[in-house]
């Protein structure tokens, strides 16, 4: 299974690649918590990309086209993968397109920019494995520590309202368009176009989960 799972921040992409990947038994490939993982440990590529993460802009398509091709040669994406806020800009997915990166879907998950801010500002990360939690919505099972390895939960840099803002502004300009753009090829051209499909992101996270699953087995 190859898939892409599109859609704005805070929308529980993240959240429902952990299920999904699961299933699949596929690994989760995010460009945000790979970049993440640069920053902390201080590669060029994080002191590159720190200030622009903070202001809320995208890092630049060449470095992230790099980075994912890098990342899917080696081999636990033989069987496959899901790629999460990958890709973002129209460029990004062309140079899938003409890498011959063959995907079997597309999910977007659609959520009103009203939820967002409430969303993002209760979120809490376990940066190592990128599981993600939410104070009310989705708390962790003891308060500030992840359920798995007992380790302390972040608050993301990024999750500032007024950064929220800024990336919502981002997504409506650069990565909406891939929502048509995936529309239009799936629908010109079905052999070689993945399936395109959406779902509601609004609702408890195990029914999205239950939506997202019914979503990918047609
Ligand atoms: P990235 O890490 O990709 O951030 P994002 O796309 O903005 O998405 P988020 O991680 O904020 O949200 P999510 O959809 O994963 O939601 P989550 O599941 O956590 O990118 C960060 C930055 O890196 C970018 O701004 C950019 O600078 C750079 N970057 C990354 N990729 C790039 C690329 N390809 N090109 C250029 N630059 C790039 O859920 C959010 C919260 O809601 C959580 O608290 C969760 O518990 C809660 N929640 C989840 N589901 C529900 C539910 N059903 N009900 C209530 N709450 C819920
Ligand atoms: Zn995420």
């Amino acid at each position: 299974m190859r898939l892409i799972l599109l859609g704005a921040p805070g929308a529980g992409k993240g959240t429902q690649a952990t299920f999904i990947c699961q299933k699949f038994g596929i690994p989760q490939i995010s460009t945000g918590d790979m970049l993440r993982a640069a920053v902390k440990a201080g590669t060029p590529l994080g002191l590159q990309a720190k200030a622009v993460m903070d202001a809320g802009a995208l890092v630049s398509d060449d470095l992230i086209i790099n980075l994912v091709k890098e990342r899917i040669a080696l081999p636990d994406c033989a069987n496959g993968f899901l790629f999460d806020g990958f890709p973002r800009t129209i460029p990004q997915a062309d140079a899938m397109k003409a890498a011959g990166v063959k995907l079997d879907y597309v999910l977007e998950i659609d959520v009103p920019f009203s939820d967002i801010i409430e969303r993002m500002s209760g979120r809490r990360s376990h940066p190592a494995s990128g599981r993600t939690y939410h104070v009310r919505f989705n708390p962790p099972k003891v308060e500030g520590k992840d359920d798995v390895t007992g380790e302390d939960l972040i608050q993301r840099e990024d999750d500032k309202e007024e950064t929220v803002r800024k990336r919502l502004d981002v997504y409506s300009q650069q990565t909406r368009p891939l929502v048509d753009y995936y529309a239009k090829w799936a629908e010109q051209d079905p052999v070689n176009a993945p399936k395109y499909r959406a779902i509601s992101g609004v609702g408890s996270v195990d029914e999205i989960t239950r939506r997202a699953m019914a979503a990918l087995s047609d």
